[in-house]
């Protein structure tokens, strides 16, 4: 049989989701009969909590079988309204919000709503693996803004500023972020704010999956900022706090006719998501955040062991994430080394390949998420797992030599 295809050459030019590759393979090695830690996945090791499984319950009896109205169930948009108000002060009316099957959906309706071929879209790096992807998909160009471990991975209003061009369109952030776990505060927000209300025709998506997964004890929203409401794009979802990843719910409040655009891009392309899965998120949505705050007491839990643990081996640079489940080393001093049977570790790469074959621990190279200098680590996983994994890393670490 011919082995020739016939694949698009859009979709030739597109990278496979590096951190689904990753688990690919580690799945690969289990299948094996290896003994794999996947530290690779962005997502709650925890089931989704019982409320919510009632509700979905409920909606396979009460018929939730139907196609729903493609930008939501108008229920579960007026649930998003409260929970909007309730949690971060932003006043969304339902025909604001759109439903979608996940935010990486959301996310990218936006991108597809908001972006000509040739219109620039900053992403501050390290950004979620997607959002560059999204970008080149819609003909935009991703404009990277690189930041350091030093400054917690975050933008100044200065880099903001610099990086503007006229043909500027959009940028994409989040906070709490993958990969880094960085937070920004109201003051930092503020002082972005002031360069993104000098651009009226700029638009900015604030990516809040992570929301509820906040150490510092206060989560911020760019569009309560005054003066930029109509220029935010407000993005959440159930998939991180609530442990419903397999749900598929995502949404935006957003300005009326970004929402109207997202909507029309949704109907074209998959209409509204599965409605049994709505009535679990509106029950989600609901709920007071605090009846989920156990996994996040959890999640600090293991940041502060697999922090104490990671700082033990040499060549690591680590800062203290303050929210999301992920720490991102730098990793520059391993690198340039050569391992026992003498192949060059030159990338963080390489390094991550070198550890999975190792010492079979599967992590995710940062050149994914535009930091090539570090890696993301999830510890959304049980101690144990992890407590071994650590060690496995400090074994496989320590093994490297400089080059001569
Ligand atoms: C920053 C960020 N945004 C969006 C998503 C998409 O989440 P979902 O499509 O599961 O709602 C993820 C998932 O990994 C994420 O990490």
């Amino acid at each position: 049989m011919s082995t020739k295809t016939y694949v698009s050459d859009l979709l030739n030019r597109l990278p496979e989701s590096a951190t689904l590759a990753m688990a690919r393979m580690s799945r690969e090695l289990k299948e094996d009969g290896n003994d794999v830690i996947s530290l690779s996945l962005g997502e709650p090791d925890f089931n989704a909590p019982d409320f919510v499984k009632e509700a979905c319950k409920k909606a396979v009896d009460d018929d939730y079988s139907h196609y729903p109205p493609v930008n939501g169930y108008g229920e579960l948009r007026e649930a998003i309204c409260c929970k909007f108000l309730r949690d971060n002060d932003l006043v969304y009316t339902p025909d604001q919000i759109v439903v979608s099957t996940g935010a990486k959906q959301t996310i990218s309706n936006v991108v597809y709503a908001l972006v000509n071929p040739g219109d620039e879209v900053l992403l501050p790096a390290p950004f979620w693996v997607s959002y560059a992807a999204m970008v080149q998909l819609a003909g935009g160009v991703p404009v990277i803004i690189p930041t350091q471990i030093e400054n917690d991975f975050k933008i100044t209003a200065e880099e903001l500023r610099s990086n503007i061009s006229d043909k500027t369109k959009l940028m994409i952030y989040s906070s709490p972020c993958n990969p880094s776990g960085s937070v920004y505060s109201k003051d930092e927000l503020t002082a972005l704010a002031e360069v993104i209300k000098s651009k009226p025709d700029f638009f900015v998506v604030s990516d809040e999956i992570y929301e509820h997964i906040n150490y510092t004890g206060e989560h911020a929203s760019l569009g309560t900022i005054p003066g930029i409401f109509d220029q935010v794009i407000t993005v959440n979802g159930v998939s991180k706090a609530f442990a419903m990843t397999g749900y598929r719910i995502g949404y935006l409040g957003a300005p009326t006719w970004i929402a109207k655009a997202c909507s029309k891009m949704q109907g074209q392309v998959t209409s509204a998501p599965s409605g049994v899965s709505q009535m679990a998120a509106k029950a989600a949505v609901l709920a007071e955040p605090s009846s989920v705050f156990y996994m996040k007491n959890a999640f600090l839990k293991r940041r502060d062991m697999m922090l104490e643990k990671l700082g033990e081996i040499p060549g690591l640079k680590l800062n203290v994430p303050e929210g999301a489940f992920y720490i991102f080393p730098n990793c520059m001093e391993l690198l340039g080394t050569l391992t026992d049977d003498g192949q060059e570790i030159n990338t963080s790469s390489d390094l991550c390949m070198y550890l999975l074959k190792e010492e079979n621990v599967a992590l995710v190279a940062g050149d994914a998420f535009g930091a090539a200098e570090c890696f993301r680590l999830s510890y959304a996983a049980s101690d144990e797992m992890l407590v071994d994994a650590a060690a496995r890393m400090k074994r496989a670490f320590g093994k490297l030599k400089k080059q001569n």
